[in-house]
């Protein structure tokens, strides 16, 4: 169904023509100090390496990278420090995130897991009071959030391991975008105001973000100097500035005593952070999951992120429904009914491997994906909430689909991809958790903490089995879901996208429209999206056509908007399709070196 596919030879090719172009050398001078607005194009193709994230300096700084001869490992952390500046309220060096990477030398794909770890002092119980569960968004603006931060460890993992350039080098472009300042857009301005009252309750986000009282103007310069001071620290020290020394004490001592205005109407309860447990931080390098989807395959993340099980799960599924052929309206049903059942699977079985024996080969396997795909009633859609299945080698059986329990999950986060002229590829989405984190700046410091430790479940949600309940040094469950196609060993796609558990569902939406409905990549990205994650209605944005769906028994309510992906597709001819969203998030910014 592939309107084209990439040849064996298409990181020669990539190179080849990279070279003759001379790309590699264009003068810093060329290019203006920073982007505005208007220098958003969602779509590029052309050769040489791309760059695509939701803002144009960060996707200018990552190119940046790349014509002076850096890797895309390098151009994703220079891309991801950038967002730091011009997407604080999404990511961050306070946050954490899943790093995804295709080496062209040894067609091995890696992955970081850099995410946020609860401290050592967290309980099952930490966010439940007097039995019952603290308000979700008291947890959100606290201390109690606050993960130890993965980020900053995972840039140094990522360059240590497969960049070409030292930190101090990556860390360049997005210190003068911080110094040197943005033009401020509107989505920064919605974010921002979005975050006022937040914000004004603690006299540090109030500083950096609320300076004149209010959110910067649409078209002011913003300047962070503070955080240009933090990245000349790690660009200095390393990254074990953050998580030892003066540093680390200014952080614990944000989470411990957060510094909220006497006169705050907030709940702003302490955190459980100690210095021990920045400085035991570890970013491992994990297996990726993979399954094969129409000859492809399909690489993600593994536990604990659960967006390479339950993309990989439902990707399954939709392939043992044998869907070649089927008309539209099939194929949505089907990807409605897998999406629904993975999450099923997803919500009672995945959660941090260190605490959680997670039967990941069977949630992966084609055996469970046929048990699971028996339940899809072509004619009728499964009542919602359905029960997880079994995953226990055992699939014979085809039951009648039973009912379960919703899950819950929130929306935030940012993701890149980047690509290099020898054929590497990145997929990174990296996150605070919620848009603007716990709404903590470290004092002086110029960047916001996350509250990823929202990510756990509060309480059991499983019958006595959930898998995602807080632990000390565990890691919440994610729906991060970096992801990189291969064809024939070679890359073919590298996609992701932002918005908590709607994650899975954007990344495996678009891989259905590119897949299966014939859609090519600007449309697939663009498409109106429906996100089905095993509760009564499917949420959907309001340009995606319910009737042939809702004729089938399927219920609706609307979300107006549903993620912000990012992608790249490696053409047949060897050119690099880049795209970002045109419209979602403001539009992103897709960036090519060298136009075709
Ligand atoms: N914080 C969003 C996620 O990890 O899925």
């Amino acid at each position: 169904m592939r309107s084209s596919r990439p040849t064996g030879s298409l990181v020669a090719l990539v190179a080849a023509v990279a070279l003759a172009l001379g790309v590699g050398v264009a003068p810093a001078s060329a290019r203006p100090p920073h982007s505005g607005p208007g220098d958003k194009v969602p779509v590029a193709t052309g050769y040489g390496g791309a760059v695509t994230t939701v803002d144009a300096d960060a996707t200018r700084v990552g190119l940046d990278v790349l014509r002076q001869g850096g890797n895309a490992v390098d151009a994703a952390v220079a891309a991801a420090a950038t967002l730091g500046v011009t997407e604080p309220f999404s990511s961050g060096i306070g946050g954490g995130g899943f790093f995804v990477y295709y080496d062209a030398a040894t067609g091995q794909v890696h992955t970081i897991d850099g995410r946020e770890t609860a401290p050592m002092a967290m309980r099952s119980d930490s966010f439940v009071e007097n039995g019952v569960s603290i308000p979700f968004a008291d947890a959100v603006t606290s201390g109690l959030s606050v993960g130890v931060p993965g980020t900053p460890r995972t840039w140094a993992t990522a360059l240590e391991q497969w960049g070409s350039v030292d930190l101090r080098t990556a860390l360049h472009g997005a210190t003068e975008v911080a110094r040197k300042g943005f033009v401020v857009d509107q989505t920064f301005a919605d974010q921002t105001a979005a975050n006022t009252a937040r914000f004004s309750a603690f006299k540090s986000s109030a500083h950096l973000y609320l300076r004149h009282g209010a959110p910067p103007a649409v078209g002011s310069v913003f300047r962070n100097p503070d955080l240009a001071k933090t990245y000349d620290l790690l660009a200095r020290n390393g990254v074990d500035a953050l998580y030892t020394g003066k540093l680390a004490d200014d952080i614990v001592e944000t989470v411990q005593d957060p510094p909220a205005h006497k006169n705050s109407t907030l709940v702003v309860r302490p955190g459980l952070l100690e210095l021990g447990d920045l400085a035991s931080y570890q970013a491992p390098l994990r297996a990726p999951t993979l399954v094969s989807y129409r000859g492809l395959d399909v690489y993600g993340m593994a536990p604990p992120s659960s967006g390479g099980s339950t993309v990989g799960e439902a990707l399954n599924i939709l392939e043992a429904s044998d869907l070649v052929g089927a008309d539209p309206t099939q194929t949505l049903h089907h990807y409605l009914e897998a999406s629904a059942l993975a999450f099923a699977d997803r919500n009672r079985y995945v959660g941090d491997p260190a605490f959680v024996d997670v039967p990941l080969a069977h949630l992966l396997s084609d055996g469970f994906a046929a048990e699971r795909a028996c339940l899809i009633d072509p004619a009728a859609a499964l009542i919602k909430p359905v029960a997880p299945g079994v995953p226990d080698g055992d699939y014979t059986s085809c039951e009648t689909a039973a009912v379960g329990t919703e899950g819950t999950d929130g929306q935030s986060t940012t993701h890149l991809t980047t690509a290099d002229q020898w054929g590497n590829v990145v997929a990174y989405t990296l996150t605070i958790e919620s848009l603007g984190g716990n709404g903590i700046v470290v004092p002086g410091r110029g960047f916001l903490l996350n509250n990823e430790l929202t990510d756990f479940n509060f309480t059991d949600t499983q019958g006595g089995n959930d898998p995602n309940l807080p632990g000390p040094g565990k890691r919440p469950r994610s729906s991060m879901a970096p992801t990189i196609v291969l064809a024939d060993g070679t890359p073919f796609l590298a996609l992701g996208s932002p918005g908590g558990s709607t994650i899975i569902t954007t990344v495996l939406q678009i891989l259905v429209n590119r897949l299966d409905l014939g859609m090519d990549l600007p449309a697939a990205v663009a498409a109106p999206r429906a996100t089905q994650r095993n509760t009564v209605a499917v949420q959907a944005e309001p340009g995606f056509d319910r009737t042939p769906l809702q004729a089938l028994g399927h219920t609706f309510v609307d979300n107006p908007e549903i993620g912000a992906a990012t992608a790249i597709e490696f053409l047949e001819d060897g050119a690099l399709l880049a795209v970002a969203e045109p419209v979602r998030r403001g539009g992103g910014s897709a960036a090519v070196v060298q136009d075709r």
